[in-house]
């Protein structure tokens, strides 16, 4: 753990944690909440990209790795030293594995769970503690689209969601006592660098390089991350009852989801993900 000296000034402000701020939406939080006046604990797991904070008088850069949990733990405690406690935790981080499940290896689920589902709770864990003492603050979990919808290929990317979503809520039931609440926001295309690592699989080459196709046609079409950011920033300051906040377009897509019968939806999402388009 790293001594800091808890600044008076710096103490006044509401103080956020942000994982995974190394770029893309993270990033976007972190200057939303700093812009916002704000303490900011942008966290990476890349000590090189710690270097962008360097000077900032509201960002604190601290490392964190959801794969390791000692730096999750180090990095609260180091947050919670300099800035006396966290008011919001934006859970950010996270990672893509995609291919079929057929021949997605076990080992390399278990990796992407480890850190995805696992690191993420181990995150939250460690913050509640001082949340409950003070008996506010808000947990925000970044989960997608992917968390709501079953997505061909995407499993794995699409389990750890559905799983941040199924832990949210419950917890919502355990914190709402403490005064702690708990949010979600469901994007679906964020202009980023986000990617999937893809497992390749012969028997199924074909519908996943038009999956592929149409992921890449998408983000040409995709939100800007600013503009993610600030659903972000409304679900954490948010004081009534709406847990979740799918962004528009996602909003537009489970509007569909719930209004059309299954056999229907499938039959769109079929023809729309796995159809090759004319090049
Ligand atoms: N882009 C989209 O279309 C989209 C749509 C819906 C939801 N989302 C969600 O939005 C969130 C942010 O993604 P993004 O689009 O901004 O992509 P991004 O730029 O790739 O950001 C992902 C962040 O998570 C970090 N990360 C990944 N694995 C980590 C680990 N094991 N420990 C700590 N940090 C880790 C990355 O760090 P490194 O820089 O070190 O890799 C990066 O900072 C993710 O949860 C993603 O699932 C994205």
């Amino acid at each position: 753990m790293t001594q800091h000296t808890i600044d008076p000034e710096s103490q006044r402000r509401r103080v956020v944690l942000i994982t995974g701020a190394s770029g893309g939406l993270g990033k976007a939080t972190v200057d939303q909440f700093e812009s916002r006046g704000w303490s900011v604990a942008a966290t990476a797991r890349d000590p090189h990209n710690l270097n962008q904070w360097k000077g900032a008088s509201n960002i604190l850069g601290v490392h964190l790795d959801l794969s390791d949990h000692a730096s999750i733990d180090n990095a609260v405690a180091d947050v919670e030293e300099r800035f006396g406690r966290i008011d919001v935790l934006v859970n950010n981080a996270g990672s893509g594995l995609a291919g079929s499940l057929e021949a997605m290896s076990l080992p390399a689920l278990q990796k992407h769970f480890e850190a995805n589902v696992v690191g993420t709770l181990a995150v939250t864990k460690a913050v509640l503690p001082g949340m409950r003492r003070r008996r506010a603050g808000a947990i925000v979990n970044v989960t997608s689209i992917a968390g709501r919808l079953g997505l061909p290929f995407m499993a794995p990317y699409v389990m750890a969601k559905f799983a941040l979503e199924g832990m949210a809520e419950s917890l919502r039931y355990e914190l709402a006592p403490f005064g702690i609440k708990v949010r979600l926001v469901e994007p679906s295309g964020i202009r980023t660098n986000f990617g999937h690592a893809w497992i390749s699989n012969a028997p199924y080459e074909h519908e996943i390089a038009a999956l592929q196709q149409h992921m890449a046609h998408g983000m040409n079409k995709a939100m800007p991350p600013e503009k993610v950011a600030r659903v972000v920033y409304r679900a954490s300051v948010s004081t009534g009852p709406a847990f979740r906040f799918p962004t528009h377009d996602a909003r537009a897509l489970l509007l569909i989801k719930a209004l059309l019968p299954d056999p229907i939806m499938q039959s769109l999402m079929r023809a729309s993900l796995l159809k090759a388009r004319p090049s």
